[in-house]
Formats: structure tokens, C-alpha cells, sequence
């Protein structure tokens, strides 16, 4: 890192996806300058997802970072918060005398989804911080959504620039094998909003496709027709051309820009290995004050 009069220069590698980026020389447990917060953007802007590896920094340190970024989400599956810390989600397969419990750790990230989409407060970025990795699988698929826009015919965009989606955590949670469905409770907190499919990102005026599988149906369409545009539009955008698959190492933390990206968990053995990430999301349209350089 090179300091300079408001921003730093960082060594950045991109990945080989044409998305997603390696930060190197960011030690993630130590407070982080306006000149870093501000090339770390930056750098989230032109790439969507920034990697920081062998990185060892505790709660209150993962939370400060994960402040820098906006408003902590406090998730309505209160399931998965950690106790004393609900800003802070657990995704583990283990159990509280650290066994494997039998049951796959979060169904709900197994589907492409959007973080929070479900919400009028959705989510700008998501971090996770790999705590135990299992031996196979349990890699995090990422979407890039600009490239999935940019690469639809002009008619699919004429056809969908106007159109707006439900977004319902309930209709989604439905569509996984998750033994605990929502709550009464869970549901009154999370009633299904709308959002535009066309999402214009708020930091880089660049167009994508804002979908996922939180996205029930669209407005003023028939159900059935609705449901099978956003299948169509989730198909297109998770196809190959567009994604890409995180493998984790021990110690890695990704962060990662939700307005333009969606994400799905691949399968591991949760009944035998361990995987356990730690989660913090931050919400709002953006941070404000920070031109894109992309
Ligand atoms: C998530 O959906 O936020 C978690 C993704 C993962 O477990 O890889």
C-alpha cells in the first residue's frame, strides 16, 4: 500500500473469473483510514468482490470492517445470529459441543439468491470469513448480474426494463429443504416487497439484472407467467459465462457488492466435515460520497 493525499494505492489481483479481485497487504484485525475505506471501495466498485486471505481478526474486528460498509443488517431468521452479537450470522453445521448436528447448515444459501432482496432494507454487501473449510465442495457460485444484463438480447431488455418483482423470504425458504420454514413471527417481519428488475447500481450508473430466487413473481403478470420469466432471467444469469466458483481456504474473507451480484453455496458432507463461515451484511443503496473509479 502506497499512501497518498486521499486514497491508497492497493496491490490488487484480479481473479481469472472477469470478476472479483485479491487484495493483498490489508490486514483485515487492524482499523481501517478514510484513504484505505476509500480505495477499498474503489476497488469493490470495478471489481464486485474483493478477497482478503489469511486473515485472522476476531468479532469486534469483523464488525468494524463490516461497519465501514454501511448499517449492519440484523437478520430476520434469528436462528443463525450469534448469541450476545445478532449482527453477527453463524453459517456451521456444528452443533454447540461442535459435532456435526446432521443437517445441512443454511438451506437457504444453497438457491441463487441476492442477500436481502426480500427487504425494503436490502443489502448492499455481504462479507464471510471462513472459520473451517470442508475437504470437498462447499465452495461459494457467484453471478456477476451486469454481465448477465449486458449479455441479454434487445428484446429480453425492452421486455423486462419496466417490469417489477416480489421479492418474499417465505417463497424462497419454501423452495429449500429447510426443516424450520418461518415463523408467524419471522413472516410479519419480513412481508414480500417489490423491487425493479432492471437495477440501475447506484455507484456505477451500470444496468443488471436484480433477481434471484427470492423473487416470486412479477407484478401484473399472471403467477405462473411471472415465476417463469425469473426462472428464465436466474437460469440465464447462473449459466457458466457469467459465474464463478469461490473455493474457500482457511482464513479467507470475501466481501462482496449484493446490487449487482447474486450467490448460491454448492454441497458438501455436512453430516461427517465441517464448514463454518462467519457472516456480517451491511444495507442501503450505498455508502454515499465515493465516486466509482470503474
Ligand atoms: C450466504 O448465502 O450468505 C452464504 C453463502 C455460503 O454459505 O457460501
Amino acid at each position: 500500500m502506497i499512501q497518498g493525499s486521499s486514497m491508497l494505492h492497493l496491490d490488487v489481483r484480479p481473479l481469472r473469473a472477469g470478476f472479483g479481485a485479491e487484495v493483498l497487504d490489508v490486514d483485515l484485525s487492524e482499523p481501517v483510514s478514510d484513504a484505505l475505506f476509500t480505495s477499498l471501495y474503489a476497488a469493490f466498485l470495478r471489481h464486485q468482490l474483493l478477497v482478503f486471505r489469511k486473515q485472522t481478526f476476531n468479532d469486534e474486528q469483523h464488525l468494524a470492517f463490516a461497519r465501514r460498509w454501511g448499517t449492519l443488517q440484523r437478520h430476520v431468521l434469528n436462528q443463525y445470529l450469534q448469541e450476545g452479537t445478532p449482527e453477527l450470522l453463524i453459517i456451521t453445521n456444528l452443533d454447540k459441543n461442535g459435532k456435526p448436528k446432521g443437517e445441512h447448515p443454511d438451506p437457504g444459501a444453497a438457491i441463487w439468491h441476492t442477500d436481502g432482496s426480500w427487504s425494503s432494507q436490502r443489502a448492499l454487501s455481504t462479507m464471510l470469513y471462513a472459520m473451517a473449510i470442508p475437504k470437498a465442495g462447499g465452495d461459494t457460485l457467484f453471478a456477476n448480474m451486469y454481465a448477465a444484463y449486458d449479455g441479454l438480447s434487445a428484446e429480453m431488455k425492452d421486455k423486462i426494463e419496466n417490469l417489477v418483482a416480489v421479492h418474499n423470504l417465505d417463497y424462497s425458504r419454501s423452495l429449500t429443504s429447510a426443516k424450520q420454514q418461518m415463523t408467524d413471527e419471522q413472516k410479519r417481519a419480513a412481508p414480500p416487497v417489490e423491487h425493479a428488475v432492471v437495477r440501475t447500481h447506484p455507484d456505477t450508473g451500470r444496468k443488471c439484472i436484480y433477481l434471484g430466487q427470492h423473487a416470486s413473481h412479477i407484478v401484473g403478470m399472471p403467477i405462473a407467467e411471472g415465476r417463469a420469466l425469473v426462472e428464465t432471467l436466474n437460469k440465464h444469469a447462473s449459466q457458466p459465462a457469467y459465474t464463478m466458483a469461490y473455493r474457500w481456504s482457511l482464513g479467507d474473507a470475501v466481501i462482496w457488492d449484493n446490487r449487482c451480484l447474486m450467490h448460491s453455496a454448492t454441497e458438501f458432507d455436512w453430516r461427517n466435515d465441517v464448514r463454518t463461515l462467519r457472516r456480517t451484511t451491511t444495507v442501503g443503496e450505498t455508502v454515499g460520497g465515493i465516486a466509482s473509479d470503474s
